[in-house]
């Protein structure tokens, strides 16, 4: 074990990898539990009008951003550059433009005050984010769940993540926003889509059960997702009938997520004594998701654990704490790091099954 993992380790992090430009301060106690010092998300007002994200809007906002979100999370913590162990940044997967503001930003930043970089997988920071505010020991069975990804993982450690499956096609943060984009909710739509669920009945509207008893771990959102805006264009005319969508999606999600958990579940706890189930990613900010997989996790003799909803979504807090826990560990990057567009957990998964070929859907989702 390096030396550093004996003494506590305060970290900044930056998070620029789609629309939240964050900064956040967070110190690794010697025991490995974790402290949120501040964490200050900035979310960009200038892709409402398009209804998604516009890459190159998201890396100029960014640039105008990253400074003063880092002084805000600087002085919030009441900590300078001096009382700083390192600098952590999310260096992909993401929008390419806004990773490199980010990761060039923590570089100038460790080279200007002497101070080690530690390049993260955003991933990674979801990974970690359920420890933000909770003790979770590692080995646990993870559910990453965002609008860009959609997998099933064991972590046993700091960056030690085995892929079980993932998306075939869509994330289910996609079906959320697609499903709400028909709807015309604006974007992103998982927040409004949950709100409008709350009047609707979830059986009204039949929607396909995809991969349904299949064997595997693997997701599929696409079916679903098509089959909805069909109904949305078709059937629905009244706020009755939009609520009732909105619900049948919700659950439709939801159950699936339940389903593939569970047989992860079975699998994880033929290998596992201790067993803990954790969600993490900005679905997992959805009451509906995060209940019907806390009573699956019951079902299944599982501990549950899900991060308090500021830290489901894109934050940096979850950034730092993963550079902190690669920091401890004496992992630093040099500083001609790269960015990375796409950049999957678990590598070497990702490159020898022909299924999850690090092309556009892939590795990344
Ligand atoms: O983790 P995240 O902030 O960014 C990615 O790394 O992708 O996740 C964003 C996704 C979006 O698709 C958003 O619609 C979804 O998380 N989301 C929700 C809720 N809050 C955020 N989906 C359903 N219900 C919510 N309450
Ligand atoms: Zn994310």
């Amino acid at each position: 074990m390096n030396r550093m993992t004996d003494r506590a380790l305060t970290v900044l992090g930056i998070e620029t990898s789609c629309d939240e430009t964050a900064a956040a301060v967070v110190r690794r106690a010697a025991d490995g539990r974790a402290e949120v010092l501040s964490s200050v998300v900035a979310s960009q007002a200038e892709h409402t009008p398009y209804g998604g994200v516009v890459p190159e809007l998201a890396a100029r906002a960014h640039v105008e951003i990253v400074d003063g979100a880092t002084r805000q999370a600087l002085a919030q913590a009441g900590v300078g550059f001096d009382g700083l162990d390192g600098v952590a940044a999310t260096a992909g997967p993401g929008l390419i433009g806004g990773v490199m503001v980010g990761l060039s930003f923590a570089k100038a930043a460790a080279l200007a005050r002497g101070l080690p970089l530690v390049a993260v997988n955003h991933l990674e920071g979801h990974a970690v984010s359920a420890r933000l505010a909770a003790e979770a020991p590692y080995a646990f069975l993870l559910l990453l769940v965002s609008g860009g990804h959609c997998q099933l993982l064991t972590v046993e450690g700091p960056g030690a993540c085995t892929r079980l499956g993932s998306t075939i096609d869509d994330a289910a943060g996609e079906a959320f926003d697609k499903t709400a984009k028909v709807l015309g909710l604006g974007y992103p739509g998982g927040p409004a889509l949950e709100r409008l669920a709350q009047a609707g009945d979830p059986d009204r509207y039949p929607l396909p059960r995809a991969l349904l008893g299949r064997a595997g771990f693997d997701f599929s959102f696409s079916g679903l997702k098509t089959a909805a805006a069909r109904i949305a264009m078709s059937e629905v005319v009244t706020e009755q009938d939009r609520a009732d969508l909105a619900a049948a999606v919700q659950a439709a999600i939801a159950r699936q997520l339940s389903e593939r958990s569970e047989r992860a579940m079975a699998a994880y706890a033929e290998e596992h004594a201790h067993r803990l189930f954790v969600v993490a990613g900005g679905v997992a900010a959805n009451g509906t998701v995060r209940r019907v997989l806390e009573e699956t996790a019951a079902r299944r003799g599982f501990a549950f654990l899900a991060p308090p909803l500021k830290y489901c979504t894109d934050n940096a807090a979850m950034i730092a704490l993963a550079g902190a826990e690669r920091l401890a560990l004496g992992q630093v990057s040099g500083l001609d790091v790269a960015a990375r567009p796409r950049w999957p957990l678990d590598e070497r998964r990702a490159l020898s099954d022909p299924t999850h070929k690090a092309g556009r859907k892939g590795a990344k989702a």
